[in-house]
Parts: structure tokens; sequence; C-alpha cells
């Protein structure tokens, strides 16, 4: 199965220190058949960033938008826009959810949105560390998902990444331990079956992310159930980011040779 590794650039870089950082980028990281890299920079650069990368080295993903297509909505970016700039765009990230109040209806329409534009749309997921003391992470992860992807169908479920994202990991330089990751992604592949049947459950990629870097991607590649990682911070340095991908490459050509 596919590898996914994908930089979120956040509220990062202006248009042209991120043209400079994609030059970086075009040097060290690696083109390896199965893994899929995607930097997603701020919408701004979406459109210089498409004539400049090598497509088949990375591909571009927003980091949110808005799920009506169009009319008066101020400020806001459509996932109809998004078409031909980007392949890919986040939704329901934590810090949406968190600083600018999103709900899951508001998510679930936004997953729907990106796959009416063609996108596809990478569903975030991930309890916050109240939650997990309260013993409540299978609770909120079933929520996330089933209110996020309650009106996707059987035929789309195949073009919708999730990622597991624990609020508290997310740059706190604390991660869960592998073996946590498994159970937590194993939560969501079940939630994915009981509503999609068991294929889906196996084959919809679900990427782990939250203080991941060079140090630690690989045993999180390695936790079962992972297709790959959503990397903050650490996808803004570029040996870092490439990095990651070789391992993603290496990671799975161990699994093909089994
Ligand atoms: P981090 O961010 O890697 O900096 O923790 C991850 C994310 O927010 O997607």
């Amino acid at each position: 199965m596919k590898k996914f590794i994908i930089g979120n650039w956040k509220m990062n870089l202006n248009v042209h220190e991120a043209s400079l950082f994609a030059t970086k980028l075009a040097q060290d990281v690696p083109i390896k058949r199965g893994v899929e890299t995607v930097i997603c920079p701020s919408s701004l650069a979406l459109s210089p960033l498409s004539l400049q990368i090598n497509h088949r080295q990375m591909k571009l993903g927003a980091q949110n938008c808005y799920w009506r297509d169009e009319g008066a909505f101020t400020g806001e970016i459509a996932a109809a826009q998004l078409r031909g700039l980007a392949q890919y765009v986040l939704v329901g990230h934590s810090e949406r959810r968190h600083i600018f109040d999103e709900d899951d209806r508001e998510i679930r329409f936004k997953v729907q949105a990106a796959l009416r534009n063609g996108l596809t749309p990478v569903l975030c997921v991930g309890e916050t560390e109240t939650e997990r003391g309260e013993g409540d992470t299978a609770h909120v992860l079933g929520d996330q998902i089933v209110s996020g992807l309650l009106n996707v169908g059987s035929d789309q479920i195949d073009d919708v990444l999730i990622a597991y994202e624990p609020v508290w990991a997310i740059g706190s330089g604390r991660t869960p331990e592998p073996n946590e990751i498994e159970e937590a992604v194993k939560m969501i592949r079940s939630q994915i079956g009981h509503m999609f049947g068991r294929n889906a459950a196996t084959s919809v990629p679900v990427l782990y992310g939250g203080s991941v870097n060079l140090a630690n991607a690989e045993s999180i590649l390695r936790a079962k159930g992972v297709s790959g990682l959503l990397i903050g911070g650490a996808s803004l340095i570029a040996p870092e980011f490439a990095g990651m991908v070789q391992i993603a490459a290496d990671v799975l050509k161990e699994e093909k040779d089994g």
C-alpha cells in the first residue's frame, strides 16, 4: 500500500520564501515509487508553486477550504477555487477545530466540497489531552470519523485520507508510543469498517501526525496500520522532510519484500 508524506507548512513562509524553500526540496526530496509526497503551503503560494514544482516529485495540498463553491463569503477560499492548483486539502485540522471553532457539521461539508471538486480531503481527527485522560479517545475518534464521513458515498471513500493527530502531540514534542498509535489507528479503521465495509477499513490510508521528526518517523511508519505521516514543524526543514520520504520508501520496500 502506498505511503504518504505530507508537509503542513501552516502560516509560515511568504510567497518568495515558499518558492526558495521549494527549490531546496526539489534538490533533496527523492522520487520514490509508492511514496506520495505532498506539501501544503499557504494558499497564496499554491499558484506559483504549482508552476514551479515537479509534479512527479511532489503534489500540492491546501490547508483548508470553504465548503460553498462560490458566493458572498468574504475572505474564504472555495474547494472549487483550489481545483487545478491543489490535489489535496486538509480538513478539520485541530488548529481549525480549536482556534477557529470549526464544528463537525462544517468539517463534514468541507469533506464533501473537496470530493465534489476532485480534491482528496485529508480528514484530521484526534483527542485532546483531557479526553485522553478521561478514557474517551475511542469515543472521540469514532464521533469525528462518523460525523466527518457521514455523507461520503461508498464509491467516494477511496478518495479520502484520514490523519490521526492527537491534539496534545501537535507542536508539543510529545508523541504517543507506537503501540498507542496502532491502537488509535485500529479504532479509526474499525469505525470506517462499520460505515463502509471491510475493504475500506484496510484500504483507506490513515496517517499519523503530531511532533513527527526524522528521529521518530521510522518507528511511527512501522506501526501497524499507519500509511504515512502528516508533518508540521519538521516539514520546514528540507533534509528532515526529504529524509522522511526516504524512510517511507525503505519501510514500503521492506513490507513488499515481506
Ligand atoms: P507538528 O504539527 O508536526 O509541528 O506537531 C503537525 C500538524 O499540525 O499537522
